[in-house]
């Protein structure tokens, strides 16, 4: 997989392990904003992502902490942006000293930061099909509004 890649994943199951495959290509200092409506499938992503950095917590949203934080084979941060509602607010929160360090960072919602993010921020952008399948688009455009 490369950082070009348009995906159909047919389960649940599938969505993890093309997480896992699209985690290997991460390294220090990568952010990763994951779009899609509510229910698509951004946190079993996520999930897949984190299995890459050998991490063993089970992996939940942060819809309500805005941010979780594990050890693994990096510092992996977990972001979920969905009840910020400004970009002003994403300044405060005042993460872009974190998304430059050595971690790696997994955003959904991301677009909710606006022009905020890092320009090197890589897109993964999740679509409903139908009940279980998902298009899965990975791009290298930064995040735009
Ligand atoms: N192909 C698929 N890929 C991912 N999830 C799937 C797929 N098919 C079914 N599902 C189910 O869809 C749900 C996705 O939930 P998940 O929490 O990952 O969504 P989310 O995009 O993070 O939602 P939210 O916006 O609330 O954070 C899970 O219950 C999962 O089992
Ligand atoms: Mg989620």
């Amino acid at each position: 997989m490369n950082r070009n890649s348009q995906l159909t994943s047919q389960s649940a199951l599938q969505t993890r392990s093309l997480g896992r495959v699209f985690g290997k290509t991460l390294g220090p200092g990568d952010v990763v904003a994951i779009t899609g409506p509510l229910g698509v499938g951004k946190t079993v992503f996520a999930q897949g992502i984190a299995d890459s950095f050998d991490i063993d917590d089970n992996v939940t949203s942060p819809t309500f902490t805005i941010m979780n934080e594990y050890s693994g084979k990096l510092p992996f941060y977990h972001l979920d942006f969905y009840r910020l509602n400004s970009p002003s607010e994403f300044i405060w929160l005042d993460f872009k000293e974190m998304l430059d360090g050595e971690g790696v960072s997994i955003i959904e919602w991301g677009e909710r930061a606006g022009d905020e993010l890092p320009k090197r921020t890589l897109r993964v952008i999740m679509e409903f099909i139908d009940n279980d399948r998902r298009s899965i688009t990975i791009t290298r455009i930064g995040v735009q509004k």
